[in-house]
């Protein structure tokens, strides 16, 4: 067995490889809460493409004109780029699902479109209307052909799989191979299987289909099982496992990226297979994704959360500090949880500054870098060192989220005591023309006041559905970053904020979100029914 943190990758020319689909953008903002506009789906997808995977599945087409284009612009954007990964979007077996999907990955060099129909009893009788199987099979043998003519690459998945009578799942897999299906797909949407029964379903499956396709498997972690059963398929011949960064999903999520990547990277001597994931990229890939999603990572949450390599009893860390595999099966560094060796502070210099950026990868243009660095030296007053964690803080913040802002906050006070009801004076610029209001207001408590006040200013009636708040950064002057939802009429946005003040990251984050509302053009339609 080779060393666990040091794995052995001369033998990795022999093993075989496991393609990862990532479904963040798709099945991962299904996820209760999450509604990624355009610009956020196409920041994780460019990160996307950094860390490695090979296929990105960008979004739902058919569902709303918003996902429809951030598909056509990751195609378009890392899916034309050199080495680029797969770009897919998912279609019900249906013509206007196909031909929507299929214009939105026209421009990748390798488009995918991915084609699914429930198959199970109880799907068929609630859903399908009594389909028969017959119709079943007919149906996704049409949206297969239908995909095919698109597209080379089509992957069939036939949903609720492992809840699917097993010789009617057997024949809907090899009716849609036979129809030019590249790779079937055997989800398990509720997270029903078992590890050592799913292993034996997908050996069976790999034995039908042999090397007319590639089998894969999605895994959704009901019972906690997601990767585990991910694992067992890939050891029973599984040649593609559907992943989300930090695990995110529908319900309890599906097979977290980092989990499967690294339990394949630490465990190839049992399991014996690789991906092409650049694992260092992983942490920052993480936190992207938790700051956009505003879906927090647990502190013991494996590989990627804070507690993941921290080592708190004194036993531990007497082994830690003679020798850290007494306790670590992974490299910190491996995954990206290496420390910055320059420390930047409120001496630091533009220069010094766009090198750190650089180092961690962001490569910002000249008004971004701009604002960037006001906002860094603005926290370099009140924060004597400044950590990757928050340079990545500032650039999410103030960078990603940059676009069309039509309000910013130009001044915020709050009073109130233990007798006295809170009250926020908030004053608004507007960013077009650069006036300013300045609104008082009363609230439950200063974020609810300062909330008020903002209303007032924009003349903008959101109502503050989610409030989550996180400490981006670690020390008594920590970064605190606020992720809220807010619905304004019928639309449902997001806004974040980071300040080393709670009230004025969420007074940030309430306007980010208002700010948004003034441009959405398209989301997620809330009751297409399109949605699996
Ligand atoms: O969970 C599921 O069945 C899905 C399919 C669309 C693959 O997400
Ligand atoms: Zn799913």
């Amino acid at each position: 067995m080779s060393s666990p943190a040091n794995p052995d990758h001369d033998g990795d020319r022999a093993m075989p490889h496991v393609a990862i689909f990532d479904t963040t953008l798709r099945d991962g903002e299904q996820a209760p809460g999450i509604s990624l506009d355009r610009k956020e789906k196409v920041e994780i997808a460019e990160q996307l493409a950094r860390l490695g995977v090979d296929v990105i599945e960008g979004g739902f087409p058919i569902t709303s004109e918003g996902d429809f284009e951030a598909v056509r612009e990751i195609a378009a954007g890392v899916g034309t780029a050199e080495g680029a990964p797969t770009v897919a979007a998912l279609a019900r077996c249906s013509a206007g699902d196909i031909a929507r999907a299929a214009e939105a990955v026209a421009p990748a060099h390798h488009p995918r479109i991915h084609v699914f129909l429930s198959t199970s009893e109880i799907h068929r009788t609630a859903m399908l209307h009594d389909a028969s199987e017959d119709e079943i099979v007919n149906q996704a043998v049409e949206g297969v052909r239908q995909a095919r003519g698109y597209v080379d690459d089509v992957e069939f998945s036939p949903q609720d799989a492992t809840r699917t009578e097993h010789d009617f799942l057997l024949r809907v897999v090899e009716a849609a191979v036979d129809a030019g299906a590249t790779v079937v797909n055997i989800p398990d949407t509720v997270g029903y299987a078992i590890p050592h029964d799913f292993g034996a379903l997908i050996g069976e499956i790999v034995g039908r289909v042999g090397d007319r396709a590639d089998v894969s498997v999605h895994c959704h972690d009901d019972l906690g099982l997601a990767v585990a059963n991910s694992l067992e398929a890939v050891r029973n011949g599984a040649r593609q496992v559907e992943v989300a960064v930090n695990g995110i999903g529908e319900r309890a999520g599906n097979c977290a990226l980092e989990e499967i990547v690294m339990a394949l990277r630490t465990r190839q001597d049992l399991v014996g297979a690789t991906t092409r994931v650049a694992t260092p990229e992983i942490m920052r890939t993480a936190r992207m994704v938790s700051d956009l999603t505003g879906y927090p990572i647990q502190y013991n949450k494996a590989v990627v959360g804070r507690n993941a390599f921290a080592h708190e009893s004194g036993i531990h860390q007497h082994g830690v500090l003679a020798d850290r595999l007494t306790y670590e099966i992974m490299r910190p560094e491996d995954v990206g949880v290496a420390g910055s060796q320059i420390v930047l502070g409120k001496h630091s210099g533009r220069h010094a500054f766009v090198l750190e950026l650089e180092r961690l990868g962001y490569d910002l243009d000249e008004a971004e870098v701009k604002r960037a660095f006001l906002r860094f030296k603005e926290l370099a007053d009140r924060k004597v060192e400044i950590s990757d964690a928050d340079l990545e803080a500032i650039v999410a913040d103030e960078v990603a989220t940059a676009e069309a802002e039509l309000y910013e906050i130009a001044g915020i006070e709050v009073a109130g005591g233990t007798d006295e009801q809170p009250r926020a004076t908030v004053r608004v610029r507007r960013t077009d023309d650069g006036s300013e209001v300045t609104q008082s207001e009363v609230g439950d408590g200063m974020v609810d006041a300062a909330c008020a006040a903002i209303r007032r200013a924009t003349g903008i009636d959101g109502r503050l559905t989610s409030f989550n708040v996180s400490a981006v950064t670690s020390g008594i002057d920590a970064l605190g970053g606020v992720t809220v939802q807010v619905e304004v009429g019928d639309q449902r946005v997001t806004g974040r904020g980071v300040s080393t003040d709670i009230v004025e990251a969420s007074a940030r984050a309430f306007l980010n979100a208002l700010n948004k509302s003034t441009r959405v053009t398209g989301r997620r339609a809330a009751a297409t029914g399109a949605t699996p």
